[in-house]
């Protein structure tokens, strides 16, 4: 308990430390937000059918600038600007992804994501590419399903990568057989979203529940991407999978500019062998720190057998839990600004 209980202050403060760091900061948007499709209408098409292709960048940003979009009015009702939609934090994770050099081939045996031209590819090679088509194409094609585009889920034709096409789906019917599970929380969250007793907290609870979801199938499945990582990019990715499921019992509120200023704490690079948290130079304090939570994070799930999330979720389970530890998140940042 004593590991999660500091867990937690480290997290708080990083939150805290982030925020302090960014106040200056103008332009909450994932890279090339302005360059991705906003609607439909804005992608490729072909016999009526929407053409997306989800292994380049700008395409597969474009599911969520949709989404934020399209589901905008039902947060409207807790801010403006549609700052407080809880779909922000996955665009802004995809964002940092690419940013951060994650989205490029990590074999080196294409320019996939490494050249200037090929920039906007999104690699099939790459652990975090893979992991992350669950938490794009399945929650995109759940919301229209769900009627949120007011399109009939056959006018999306989903493109395959270049290789592994078996271990991706590519549309509802499709899906749904693939990772039922999954398909299922998603469709919940947006059915949950469209209903006028819809509330805060429980679009949280369906978003995390639906979230948590979507790594299931992927952290199994893709093991083997691994191997083209070095051994702390691949520790750093096995970690933060597992923090994830922290992340989800504590039902963190992905709004905006929270998660923008939480990704201020992530490797701005993939790692190397030669990268020794706390006292990797290019990268600052925060940056450092954060790596080390999640080591400790990482051991202590492993070494208790998961034991540890148990427990995590028994503590997070109350509404007053979950509050104070956003309170003293919040407590740090009227303090730190
Ligand atoms: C979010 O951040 C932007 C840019 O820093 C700022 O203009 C806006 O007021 C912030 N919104 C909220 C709700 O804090
Ligand atoms: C990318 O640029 C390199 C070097 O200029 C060139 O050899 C390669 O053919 C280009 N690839 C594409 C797809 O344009
Ligand atoms: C859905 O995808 C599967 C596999 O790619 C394909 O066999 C099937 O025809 C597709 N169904 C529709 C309705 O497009
Ligand atoms: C939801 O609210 C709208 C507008 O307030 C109202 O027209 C509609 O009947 C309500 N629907 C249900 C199912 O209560």
């Amino acid at each position: 308990m004593a590991v999660l209980a500091s867990w937690v202050w480290v997290l708080a403060g990083c939150f805290c430390a982030a925020v302090a760091e960014v106040s200056d900061s103008s332009d909450p948007y994932p890279p090339l937000w302005e360059d991705s499709p906003e609607q439909l209408s804005d992608y490729m098409m072909e016999d009526g059918n929407y053409i997306i292709n989800p292994w380049v960048y700008t395409d597969r940003m474009g599911m969520y600038r949709i989404l934020l979009e399209e589901t905008a009015m039902y947060f409207a009702k807790y801010g403006p600007e549609n700052e407080q939609n809880l779909l922000w934090g996955l665009p802004l994770q995809f964002g940092w992804q690419y940013q951060s050099g994650r989205l490029a081939d990590p074999t080196g045996m294409t320019d996939c994501g490494n050249e200037l031209n090929e920039s906007l590819c999104v690699s099939v090679d790459s652990w975090w590419a893979d992991i992350n088509y669950y938490l794009s194409v399945i929650p995109f094609l759940a919301a229209v399903d769900s009627g949120i585009t007011g399109i009939s889920p056959n006018q999306i034709t989903i493109l395959p990568p270049p290789k592994d096409q078996m271990r991706f789906c590519y549309n509802v019917s499709d899906c749904q057989s693939a990772v039922p599970g999954t398909m299922n929380r998603w469709r919940d969250f947006f059915q949950y979203m469209q209903l006028n007793s819809s509330d805060f907290d429980g679009l949280l609870n369906y978003l995390w529940e639906a979230h948590a979801s979507s790594l299931d199938y992927p952290t199994s499945a893709f093991g083997d991407r691994y191997n083209f990582y070095s051994e702390k990019e691949a520790n750093f990715e096995e970690n933060w999978a597992i923090a994830v499921n922290y992340l989800a019992a504590a039902r963190l509120p992905t709004t905006q500019n929270r998660t923008y200023s939480f990704q201020r704490g992530l490797p701005p690079r993939v790692l190397v062998d030669t990268d020794i948290a706390p006292f990797i130079p290019d990268f600052t304090p925060l940056q450092n720190e954060v790596l080390v939570s999640l080591k400790l994070l990482g051991d202590t799930d492993r070494n208790s057998g998961s034991l540890s999330l148990t427990l995590w979720e028994n503590l997070m389970s109350t509404k007053l839990a979950r509050t104070l530890f956003l309170k003293a998140f919040e407590e740090f940042l009227a303090t730190s600004s």
